[in-house]
């Protein structure tokens, strides 16, 4: 059967080791007070939100995302909008808060096909909320074009210690190196910059050739409702994994950017996951646009978020298989990665 949201009265303490007692609490604010409605996709008239690639940001790009930020972090510690509010969501959907409906299970939509789809929501609504706080109904986010050679470092208004978008728990070393693909915790810094920079780009195109033709490959295998995860995730979400590592500091708890718990208290976090979420729609361009699986299983599955008008909303996969049903698209960038010759 398809995943439903959970039961919001019964979000619980956390259940990750990592935990911190003082931080275990992730639960929403008057979760159980709020109610549900069903979501409803953008009327086709709205305007159309245009993601950018971050290393494209010109400063009044930056000056408009910076104060977005600024007003959620400003918000009411337990406003469910505020800045760390949102990053708790992340937490709820994967460090066990909830169990699955009925049952159970732990939630968890990690490692398996709800990877692609739950974020997506997640960074849409993320957007949709900033747009509202600076009353901008075109407002977008940036996305860190990680599959250019130009992107294969961390965008530089993310370095910007007196940002809004800054995070000190980032590895410094990784400031100004390339990222590799191949980064595993602790890793030194590679020394042949363009060595590394083709091989992430053939590593991205052989990812897209061997799972063209297998979506569960690509996006992760089937979870159902009632099931205990076995994790099987996506080359796309393995890969995705490398980024917050190298993102993250090289020692546990690895937070921010490198535990799940934390992840999303990094602005960075919300960049590189527009370029999973772009990853996602270029592979079902590639594919024509084929619904990537008939499965009620998957496609009635839904989740809850609470929308820019603080509303608790149920969405269900089949609203989101492609940004333009959202009303946002990403603006075109190269794709040097595909049919590189090696
Ligand atoms: Cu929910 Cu990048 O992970």
């Amino acid at each position: 059967a398809p995943l439903s949201p959970p039961d919001s009265t019964k979000c619980h303490k956390a259940t990750d080791s990592d935990a911190d007692p003082k931080e275990g609490d992730c639960c929403p604010p008057d979760y159980g007070k709020a109610k549900m409605v069903d979501f409803t996709p953008p009327s086709p008239n709205e305007p159309l939100r245009v993601r950018k690639a971050a290393h494209r940001y010109n400063s009044d790009d930056i000056v408009k995302f910076e104060a977005a930020i600024a007003k959620m972090k400003a918000l009411p510690a337990n406003h469910p909008w505020n800045y760390y509010q949102q990053a708790n969501i992340h937490f709820t959907y994967c460090n066990g808060a909830f169990d699955q409906l009925n049952t159970k299970s732990l939630l968890q939509i990690h490692e398996s096909w709800f990877f692609l789809p739950w974020h997506r929501y997640y960074i849409y609504f993320w957007e949709k909320i900033l747009g509202k706080l600076i009353g901008d109904d075109t407002f977008s986010i940036p996305f860190w074009n990680w599959d250019n050679p130009k992107g294969m470092y961390i965008p530089r208004m993310y370095l910007n210690s007196k940002s809004h978008l800054f995070d000190e728990t980032r590895n410094r070393d990784h400031y100004k190196s390339v990222l590799d693909y191949k980064y595993s915790w602790g890793d030194p810094n590679p020394t042949d910059t363009n060595a590394v920079v083709t091989a992430n780009l053939a590593e991205l195109d052989s990812i897209f050739k061997e799972t063209l033709q297998f979506p569960a490959l690509f996006m992760g295998k089937a979870l159902r409702a009632g099931e205990n995860q076995t994790p099987a995730p996506g080359r796309c979400e393995s890969l995705h994994n490398v980024m917050h590592m190298w993102g993250g500091p090289p020692t546990p708890p690895y937070w921010n950017m490198g535990n799940f718990r934390t992840a999303s208290r990094d602005t960075l976090f919300f960049g590189h996951h527009g370029n999973v979420d772009r990853m996602w729609d270029i592979y079902s361009t590639f594919r024509g646009q084929k619904v990537e699986f008939r499965d009620p299983d998957w496609l009635d599955s839904s989740f809850i978020f609470y929308d820019e008008n603080e509303q608790l909303v149920k969405c269900k996969v089949k609203d989101c298989l492609t940004p333009e049903s959202l009303r946002y698209s990403y603006s075109p960038e190269p794709l040097p990665w595909k049919n590189i010759r090696r």
